[in-house]
This record gives structure tokens, sequence and C-alpha cells, in this order.
């Protein structure tokens, strides 16, 4: 049955017809208290949502709609390791990857946590060996340069973590990640490191990724160029991977290589061994603060009502203007330049997991799913794309996510400081969303009657603020868990499969089929005739 035809939706949709209409400035004129009220608390975030087009009775209806949904049932059994990932038959337990030592969580009956808890242990080991200098390369040379090799989910939760946390960074290591199967990537990343003084790390979970091989390859070509000699290898790669005999096969030696399982999906393995670039360069202490940080919120996730319960509340919210007034995006926008990876995270971690349009029982969807998710920090964005959210003709719910301390406090001599600066943005551009300025505000000013429409705000634009104390550790894995879970909550109201991502698949498959076509010899095409034209127009001109 279609989660459409339920009364929860239905009662949401009425409930839609006569508010829609509404403006924020009337909401907020109707109840001045709200800002105080429609906010809530768990894990060291504050949530103010009270710039939403909602009401208390819309909060009710949308959380009647995840009863109705089986949110909290379809949780529990994510938390317990059942297979709810039933395209791949497997258990979704990123969850128990920071869960503390003692826990307990079966898959298949078996406990998964002492694992865990053993490769973190070995983890911490070498990322301390290799912090002070221990693990020596080929020619007895520290390695000071690590080159995390990935792509995806073993690429975009490391560089997005070290970038956020470079605050506290070990800072004599240079950390690079590659990624692009575009060899610039490669050459530009290390074309100032020295092999000698270079740690490879090899991450991926299937080691099969085309990108991530050629890149690993050609990796390794580069140091034996410089080494000239096959038992560099050794010293100067190791692997992230749930697939041992595919990395014994590349050369590196397994005692090397740093596993996983499973039950971690791509995009939410960060918190997996896949962090070790991460734990290298910030120490296994902070990495640890970041799992408490994730932990906490799993918690929260776990045992908050769904009416004060940080992910459910932004993923009902979500769903309120992707399903009922049609909003196609969701912008997130970090007031914070350490957060300038986030919103390419939160792309693979959304899109990758709710971009689907069928339901876990293979029928087509009837309804809206996934949103485009995208964003950059503030206040670059302002000079970019606010426009269009201020004054354009598309609705663009906005998640701002700014702290109340700044890592890096920049008096300025006279005047107000950096952070207070940068603050006062993220204050204003809610507001300026919210409320907007309207015509007669606008005339008021003394504005031509001609130039007034092109001054008018319309306002009533949703705005969620998210705000935490510092950027810590603990506070990055409690926010990177609360959108975890916010996808989590939206994939089951629409009762997709968020763990899988079959298309990805074809062009993968497609590519593979093409790469033997560019080859030396020349080919018979048997593809459309765009695809046969392009395929020869590269072979002629490259
Ligand atoms: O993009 C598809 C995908 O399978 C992602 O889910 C995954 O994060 C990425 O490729 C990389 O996969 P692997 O870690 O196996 O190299």
């Amino acid at each position: 049955m279609s989660i459409t035809t339920t009364p929860a939706w239905k009662a949401l949709q009425e409930h839609h017809d006569e508010l829609k209409a509404a403006h924020l400035r009337e909401l907020f004129e109707a109840d001045p208290t709200r800002g105080e009220t429609f906010c809530a608390e768990g894990a060291g975030l504050y949530l103010d949502y009270s710039k939403n087009r909602v009401t208390a009775q819309t909060l009710e209806l949308l959380c009647d709609l995840a009863r109705a949904a089986g949110v909290e049932e379809r949780r529990d059994a994510m938390l317990a390791g059942q297979k709810i990932n039933v395209t791949e038959d497997r258990a979704v337990l990123h969850t128990a990857l920071r869960q503390p030592q003692g826990a307990a969580v079966a898959v298949d009956g078996h406990n998964v946590v002492p694992e865990v808890h053993e490769v973190l242990g070995r983890m911490s080991a070498f990322a301390e060996e290799v912090r002070a200098g221990r693990w020596l390369g080929h020619t007895g040379k520290p390695l000071k340069n690590i080159v995390n090799i990935g792509i995806g989910g073993s690429d975009l939760g490391p560089v997005m973590a070290y970038e956020a946390l470079k605050f506290y960074a070990q800072r004599d290591l240079t950390v690079r990640f590659v990624s692009n199967v575009d060899g610039t990537d490669l050459v530009e990343k290390t074309r100032d490191l020295r092999a000698e003084e270079t740690l490879f790390i090899v991450s991926s979970k299937t080691f099969t990724t085309q990108e991530t091989m050629a890149n690993a390859r050609s990796a390794r070509a580069w140091l034996l160029a410089a080494l000239r000699d096959e038992a560099a290898v050794a010293r100067h790669f190791v692997a992230v991977s749930t697939n041992a005999r595919e990395v014994a096969a590349f050369g590196i030696d397994t005692a090397n290589m740093f596993g996983f399982w499973d039950w971690v999906g791509g995009r939410y393995s960060l918190d997996s061994a896949i962090g070790l670039s991460l734990m290298i360069a910030v120490g296994p202490a902070p990495f640890r603060e970041l799992l408490a940080g994730f932990h906490d919120m799993d918690e929260h996730f776990r045992t908050a009502p769904l009416e004060r319960n940080l992910p459910a509340l932004l993923a009902l919210l979500g769903v309120w203007y992707n399903n009922f007034f049609g909003a196609q995006t969701h912008a997130v926008l970090p007031y914070d330049q350490y957060l300038a990876y986030f919103p390419a995270y939160l792309q693979q971690l959304d899109m990758e997991s709710n971009g689907k349009s069928v339901t876990l029982g293979g029928q087509v969807v009837d309804y809206q799913t996934g949103p485009v998710v995208w964003g950059q920090p503030g206040t670059n964005g302002q000079h970019a794309f606010y426009q269009l959210i201020h004054q354009g003709t598309k609705l663009i719910p906005c998640d701002f996510i700014a702290f109340c301390q700044t890592l890096n406090p920049l008096p300025q001599p006279g005047g107000a400081s950096h952070h207070d600066l940068l603050m006062a943005n993220v204050f204003a551009q809610t507001e300026a969303l919210a409320f907007g300025k309207t015509h007669a505000q606008v005339l008021a000013e003394g504005v031509a009657p001609d130039l007034a429409p092109h001054r008018v705000f319309e306002g009533n634009r949703p705005t969620n603020t998210l705000l935490a104390d510092r950027l810590t550790p603990h506070t990055l894995g409690a926010l990177i868990a609360l959108y975890e879970h916010k996808v989590f909550v939206q994939g089951a109201i629409w009762g997709i499969n968020s763990f899988d991502q079959w298309g990805v698949e074809l062009g993968k498959v497609l590519a593979s089929r093409i790469v033997p076509e560019l080859g030396e010899a020349e080919p018979e095409l048997g593809h459309d005739s765009s695809t046969n034209a392009l395929i020869r127009r590269y072979r002629a001109r490259r």
C-alpha cells in the first residue's frame, strides 16, 4: 500500500491546503514565543525550526505520518542488526562502529562490537607509529605525507572530516586525498611529495573500484620509479578494505590491511577503518571523540520521542516541503570554513541513499523521494546563489549550520570580530528569508514606485538553524549522525531502500565495455549513433 493512501498522508494534504498560503510573518505574530518553543536539542546540537511553514498541528500530523510509516520499528530493526538492506541481504550497522567497548550488537547471532574495537586498536597503534615518525619508509625515513586513495564513501567522508577537523591535525603531516580517475588528481596531489616520505592508504570496500585501482596502480608506479625496489610497497602502501583476496593480489601485505564489514555501507563508513587517514591526521583520541559524538546522536535518535527527535524533525520537515510543497532541492549552508566539504559529503549520503524510485517491495513510487542536496559555506554562497533563494521562483528549504565559538578568533581593531560578522550574517539571512520586505516597506523607504517591485522580498522561505557551541570532533560526529538518521527516516517514510545504490552500476558496466574500444585497434562500434560518433571523434583527435 502506498504511503500516499494512508489517513496520515491525507490529513497532511488537507492541512497543507489550509496552511500553504500562511506567511511566516503571520505565524510569528500569532505565536510570539515560537522562536523559543519550536526548537529541540540533542547530543550538543540545538535546532531552531521555528522559521518553517508549520504549526504545532503540522508537527503532530508529520509525527503521525512517521508512525504510520513504521519509522520507529524500522529504526529499531536497523539498530538490532536485522537485514533491512533487502536487495543486498545485509544488515545496516554503521551505528555498531561507534558503540562503546563492552556493548553488544549481533549480526546473525554474532556480536560484532569486539571486532570493531579490535580494528580500532590496530588503527590506533598504526596511527601512533606514523604520527611519532616511527613507521619508517623503505629508505629509513619517517613517512610524513599521507595520501588516501579512494572514491565515493571511501573518499568523501575522510576528506570532509579531515578538512572539518584540520584545527586538531598534526600540522607537520601533509594529508591529501586522491579520488578522480582523471590523472590530474594524482599528478597534482603528488608532484611536490618525496616518494621516500609518502604513505598511500588505498581505501576501497570492494577493492575493485575502477578509479581507485587505477590510481593505486599509478601511485605504486610513481613510488617504484623513485625507490626502484618492489619491496618498498610493503612500507609505503596499506589498505582499508573488506576484500583481503584483492588486497593481497594488488601486492599489499594483508598484515597492513585494516578491515571492515559488509554491513557498513560505503557512504556510512567514515567511522570504520575508512577513517584511517583522518585518525593519522588528528590522532586516535580525537577520533574516538568523534565516535562518541556519533554515538550520542545515535542514542538521541533511539530514545527521544519523535516530537523532540532531531533527525526525525529534520526528516519530517524535509518531507513536508518535498512532498506537499513540491520543493525539488534542499540547501545545506555551513557557516564555518572548516565545513567546506560538508555539502559534498551530504550529497552522497542523501542522494545515493534516497535517489530511488521503487519501494522496498519493487513498486514504482507515485510520489517524490530524495531531493537534490547542494550548498556551500556562508558567506561565500550569499554572493553567489542566495539571490535565487531570496527572490527566485523556486522554494528552497535551507539548513544553516553555525557555531557559537570560533576556533580561530580574529578580532578587528576597532570593529566587530570576524566571528561576530559571520554570525550576524547567519541570523540576518534566516530573518530575511522568513520575513522578507513588503511593497509597503519598500515604498516607505522612499524607493520610486517603478523600482519598488524589484526591491520586494516575499519572504516565507523556510530555514532550519543548527547551532552548536564549537566545532569539535564530538560535534562533528553528532552532526554527521544527525544527517545519517535524517536520511534514514525519510527513506523509511518513502518506503525505499536507502542502503543500496544500483543506480551507479549501469554507467560502471558501460564504461568498462567502452575502455577496450579506446585501445589501439580500430573497434567495431555497436552503440547508438551519438555514442559511436563521440568515440570516433575522440579517437581521431586525442
Ligand atoms: O558510488 C558507488 C560506490 O559503490 C559507493 O557507494 C562507494 O562509496 C564507492 O562506490 C566506492 O566503493 P569502494 O569503497 O568499494 O571502492
